[in-house]
Parts: C-alpha cells; sequence; structure tokens
C-alpha cells in the first residue's frame, strides 16, 4: 500500500526481543531493552542457552537494576524482555522469562492470554504447579505438555487454544533457535549477514541495514542462525515480503535537557514545521501519497475520529476543524469504546484512527473493526512500519521524530497540525471555503512555530507559578469549545507526571455538580483563548472566585479583563480560535512539567504506565 513518504520514525511498544547472531547476545539484548523499556518497565530479564541449558536472570525494576544482576558472559542465543504488568504484581516472580516446570523452555509475552484462566486450572488438575500470577506462565507449561521434538509444531497447536490479543517467543534448552507466535501484537524479525533479531518493535534493530519483515497474526516464526522460516496455522511454510530498513544508528538521546519530555516540548515548533513541510502549496494543502482517492475523500459524510488518551484528544480538535473549516459532521470517541458500538452510520464515512505508536492495542482494534464494517480508514500516526500504518486504507505520518518520553507532547501538537491541514483539504474537495480563505487559513498555520516559541520563552514566569501550585493535590482544568479538549489534554500532561488529581471539565459543566469540590485548596486552571465564549467564561472565573478557589489563567493578551478576577495569569499570544490550543497546550505542557519536577516526580516514566499500551 503505498503510503505519504515517511520520516520521524519512533520507537513504538513495551516488549519483547530475541537474538541470534555474531555479536555478543547478552550485549544485543539489554540494547534491545533499553531502546523497549520506556514503553514498559516493570520488570526486566533474559534467558538464553548455554551448554544446552536454560540460564535465566530477572528482576522488578528496570533494565539498569537487571544488568546489576546480570552475571551471564556467554549465551548461544537468548529472549528478553521488559514488561507492562496486567496479571500478577510487580515483582521478580511475575518478571519473564518464565520457565515450565522442567526449567527446559523459557517464553516471554507481550498482550494478554484472555482465556488464562481455564488454560491454568486443566493444567492444575493435571498437577502442574504455577510459582507466579501471570498468564505467561500458562503459556510456556501449555507449550511445554504440547512439546514432542518440534518446539515450532507445539507452539502451533497451543496457539489454536488462545484467546487475546498477544505476541510471544520461547526458546527450549535443545533447539539452537527461537520460536515466536504473533496475534495482534506485533513482531517483527530483521534480518542481515551477521545476525537475526527478533522485536515488538522494528525501530530497536541497532547499527546496520536490516531486511525486515512482520509477523501477521495467527503466523508463527522460526528462526535459526542465517535462516528465518513463518508458518500459517497447522504449518504451513509461507513466503513473506521484506522491506529493507535502514536502522537507527543509535538511541535517541536528551541532550542537554534533564529530561526527554523537556526536550519534545521544546521540539514542537520545529516539529510544527515539519508536519507542514511540502504539505501547503500554493493552492492549497497536499498530500504526497494519500491512497484514499479525491472522490472517496470527498465522498465522505462523517470522520469518525477515535484515539486513546492525549490520541483521542487531538481528535477532539480535529473534530471542531473539520465542523468549522469543512461542514463535516464529526464523532470523537475513545478507541477502547468505539469498537463496542453497533454502527449505523453510512458506507462513506471515514474512520481517522489516531496514534503517535502506530501500536495501540484499543485502537487498532476499533480500526480493524472499522474496515470489518466496510468503512473508509485512515492513520494518522508517528511510527514507520506500525501496525496501524500498514492496515490503514490511508496514512499521514507526523514526521514528529522520535517521542520517547512516556507523556505525549510534541505528537499532539503534530497531530493538531495534520488534522488542521486534513480539514482545509476536506473543505477544498467539498467546496466549502472558497480558495483564497484556504490559503489564508494555510498561512495562519506557518505563524504556530513562533507562537508556540514565545510561550517557550514565558518559562521562567510558568516555572515560578508552577512551585506555587504545586503544594496543591487537586485541580480542575476548564474550557470551552477548542479550550475544552486543551484543558482535558492539560490535565491528562499533569495527572500522569505528578500523580495528582487533575481533571478537566468544560467550563460551562462546572456549576453543573464539580464546583461543590472547590475551596482554597481546590485551584482551577482556566483556558480562556476562545473569544466566541469570551463572556461566558468570564461569567465561569467569577463563579470559580466566588467560591474562594486559587485560579490561574492561560489567557491571550487581548483578555485584558482577566486581570480583575484571577489570582495569577499566564498570557499567551493571541490568537484565532482554532489556532488556540497550539500556545494555550505549550503553557500546559510547561506547567505539568514544572510541577511535576517541583515534587521530586521520575517524569519521563511515570510509575504504572507504558508508552505504548499494546495490551486492551
Ligand atoms: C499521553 O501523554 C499518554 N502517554 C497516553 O494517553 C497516550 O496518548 C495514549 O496511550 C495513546 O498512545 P498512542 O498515541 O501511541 O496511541
Ligand atoms: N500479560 C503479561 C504479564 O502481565 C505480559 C504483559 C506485557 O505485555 O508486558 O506479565
Amino acid at each position: 500500500m503505498p503510503q505519504e513518504s515517511l520520516e520521524g520514525v519512533d520507537v513504538t511498544m513495551c516488549g519483547i526481543f530475541g537474538y541470534i547472531g555474531k555479536r555478543n547476545v547478552v550485549k544485543a539484548c539489554t540494547e534491545g531493552l533499553s531502546l523497549l523499556e520506556y514503553r514498559g518497565y516493570d520488570s526486566a530479564g533474559i534467558a538464553g542457552v548455554v551448554e544446552g541449558k536454560i540460564a535465566l536472570r530477572k528482576r522488578a525494576g528496570k533494565v539498569a537494576d537487571l544488568c546489576e544482576v546480570l552475571d551471564l558472559v556467554h549465551l548461544d542465543f537468548a529472549i528478553a524482555h521488559t514488561r507492562w504488568a496486567t496479571h500478577g504484581v510487580v515483582n521478580e516472580c511475575n518478571a519473564h522469562p518464565h520457565l515450565d516446570s522442567s526449567e527446559s523452555f523459557a517464553l516471554i509475552h507481550n498482550g494478554i492470554i484472555e482465556n488464562y484462566a481455564t488454560l491454568k486450572q486443566e493444567m492444575q488438575e493435571r498437577g502442574v504447579s504455577f510459582l507466579s500470577e501471570t498468564d505467561t506462565e500458562v503459556l510456556v507449561q501449555l507449550i511445554a505438555a504440547e512439546y514432542c521434538g518440534d518446539l515450532a509444531a507445539a507452539v502451533d497447536r497451543v496457539a489454536k487454544r488462545l484467546k487475546g490479543v498477544f505476541s510471544f517467543l520461547v526458546i527450549h534448552k535443545d533447539h539452537q533457535e527461537i520460536v515466536g507466535f504473533a496475534n495482534g501484537c506485533p513482531l517483527s524479525v530483521g534480518v542481515n549477514e551477521d545476525e537475526v533479531i527478533l522485536s515488538s518493535d522494528p525501530n530497536t534493530f541497532l547499527g546496520q541495514s536490516f531486511r525486515v519483515l512482520f509477523l501477521d497474526p495467527q503466523e508463527t516464526v522460526r528462526v535459526r542462525r542465517g535462516s528465518v522460516e513463518i508458518f500459517d496455522p497447522g504449518m504451513k511454510q509461507k513466503e513473506k515480503r521484506t522491506l529493507v530498513m535502514e536502522s537507527i544508528l543509535k538511541p535517541p538521546s536528551k541532550g542537554s535537557f534533564p529530561h526527554f519530555m523537556l526536550k519534545e516540548i521544546y521540539e514542537q515548533p520545529e516539529a510544527c514545521k515539519r508536519a507542514l513541510e511540502g504539505r501547503l502549496g500554493s493552492n492549497g494543502v497536499f498530500f504526497q501519497n494519500l491512497l484514499l482517492s479525491e472522490e472517496s475523500l470527498r465522498d465522505s459524510d462523517v470522520v469518525w475520529t477515535v484515539g486513546s488518551g492525549t490520541s483521542f484528544l487531538a481528535g477532539m480538535v480535529g473534530g471542531l476543524f473539520l465542523e468549522e473549516w469543512a461542514s463535516l459532521p464529526s464523532l470523537c470517541e475513545i478507541a477502547s469504546e468505539a469498537q463496542y458500538r453497533t454502527t449505523f452510520f453510512s458506507s462513506k464515512t471515514m474512520m481517522v484512527a489516531i496514534s503517535q505508536s502506530g501500536e495501540t492495542a484499543d485502537t487498532l482494534a476499533a480500526l480493524r473493526k472499522a474496515k470489518c464494517d466496510g468503512y473508509k480508514t485512515l492513520a494518522l500516526c508517528n511510527t514507520e512500519h506500525s501496525a496501524m500504518a500498514r492496515e490503514a486504507d490511508g496514512v499521514l505520518f507526523l514526521k514528529a521524530g522520535p517521542e520517547v518520553s512516556v507523556c505525549s507532547t510534541k505528537a499532539f501538537t503534530s497531530q493538531l497540525i495534520l488534522l488542521a491541514l486534513f480539514s482545509l483539504h476536506m473543505s477544498a474537495l467539498r467546496k466549502r471555503l472558497g480558495e483564497e480563505e484556504i490559503l489564508l487559513l494555510g498561512k495562519s498555520l506557518e505563524q504556530l512555530p513562533q507562537m508556540m516559541q514565545t510561550v517557550l520563552d514565558r518559562v521562567d514566569q510558568i516555572a515560578a507559578l508552577a512551585k506555587k501550585y504545586a503544594r496543591y493535590d487537586d485541580f480542575f482544568f476548564m474550557g470551552r469549545r477548542y479550550m475544552y479538549p486543551t484543558a482535558l489534554e492539560a490535565a491528562l500532561k499533569l495527572k500522569e507526571i505528578s500523580y495528582v488529581n487533575a481533571n478537566g471539565y468544560p467550563a460551562g459543566e462546572l456549576k453543573h455538580g464539580p464546583i461543590a469540590l472547590l475551596d482554597r485548596n481546590f485551584p482551577v486552571i482556566a483556558f480562556c483563548a476562545n473569544e466566541k465564549t469570551r463572556e461566558k467564561m468570564i461569567s465561569n472565573l467569577m463563579e470559580v472566585k466566588a467560591r474562594g478557589a486559587p485560579l490561574l489563567a492561560i489567557a491571550p493578551e487581548r483578555m485584558k479583563e482577566v486581570e480583575k478576577i484571577a489570582d495569577d495569569i499566564l498570557w499567551i499570544p493571541d490568537s484565532s480560535d482554532p489556532l488556540a490550543p497550539f500556545p494555550s497546550i505549550v503553557a500546559g505542557q510547561l506547567f505539568a512539567y514544572e510541577i511535576a519536577k517541583a515534587r521530586g516526580c521520575p517524569i519521563d516514566q511515570p510509575r504504572n504506565l507504558a508508552k505504548s499500551v499494546t495490551v486492551e
């Protein structure tokens, strides 16, 4: 499927890694894990075969903690894992890899075996005892029970009994091979003359070019030194298309910044320019290689945006763009809900699946369901070779460059740019706005890098305010129209990196219940940059102050009346309503970052989170 020309890849997924090759196996695995760990970092482990035995080390905590106990010098080959716990607390016992009772097999797993409890009970009735609480251990015991000398055949037989979205790698002490299976969680295989690497993310292939293939659901792979075999269910061998991929020469670095999150916040003006590059011509918006034909785009009568977390919120802003500029009805939905709807949309509906990683299981499931239901699908993602980039009918890439911090920042503003461009493109196709007006709106997007830079230059003021507000444990964020999803996103930033109870609300909704919570210990952060609702917002500020809550207004310089009401003000550059989310959210991102720093939080790897959640 032709795609728009690519750049700005990103490391995606929590996950799994396997290595057979000439390099030092332990070093290759720990390097691979370090590229994967910020996607899931509850625990880490490695298992390999040496002198006909399984050697295994694992530990709760980060890859660095594992390396402290990694006294393995030589392994013939190995599998390695970073965990984002779904079944079983975070401890060493539940860390991967998991062994069978005879310690002949070792297995690592990404995703969920939904019917593990039934299978576990069956194994227990057959006398198998379990050490961990994980669904993963059931898998390795099942394979051991099915094994009759052929590891891949045992995997094939067990796979037929499994329900869920997952991928796994398994090894046996008597076989110089790694066998893998994928069903919905990505598993890629990279081959060159020196090595074969298996990974949940092709961007962990370091150092030289590889031929890369991607397992489709229900496929089994067997990797031996210098050979890769792929099987359909029933062990029917098959050929797979491979593509040549230049790997990343070195992992992303923080440079002079203390955290990836701050680096990526400051990259936004540049990321915005990259998102616009080559897409704004003298006669409007131009998308290269967008598979969806112009007539099928023009034909769309509803745009259904789906995403998770920040990407869902970008879709909310995109829905307002589409309505305002293209007169297109839009439905913006959380991906984990979208897949369960009984939809009665017309066949002219288009789903826009938004995902920085391109691998989020909830969003991928919604995309797959939409395709099954016959809708056109467009993916907006930041990651080349991701599942969504491969499976959607059309793809638009953010070109934001690797976003390493779990807390998404530049991906959000780049998603908004793409959605703005897409809305102008749809407007032109549907002949809603005139050519002149579309050109003017396109030109206005070119002011965004400077608008965001102006806010970045006010970081000292933002940091001072953050120190003042860092002592609170509860916050309301509020806004109207474009400022409502902006408030939700700013609240999510603060919540996920500071662990405080921060929630966003439509400003008009506060008085319908939530305002009961307000008192002098419950500050409100008000996003005011919406001209259409200016007077109403002023009333909302007054309502907040009447309850004695501390009030910080993030307001455009034109709104001088705010000075009489708010306790504190963060001024942002004036802009049109549709463009106001860009400077506003940069203020929100810095505010959250500075509060998290003041509260001594880790920031780039917040507890319990993962960069791309590959379980539903
Ligand atoms: C955002 O800061 C969070 N890390 C999270 O909500 C994230 O946006 C969500 O998991 C979706 O990820 P995706 O864009 O890769 O699909
Ligand atoms: N469900 C498995 C567990 O909880 C795997 C989770 C993951 O994807 O890391 O250990």
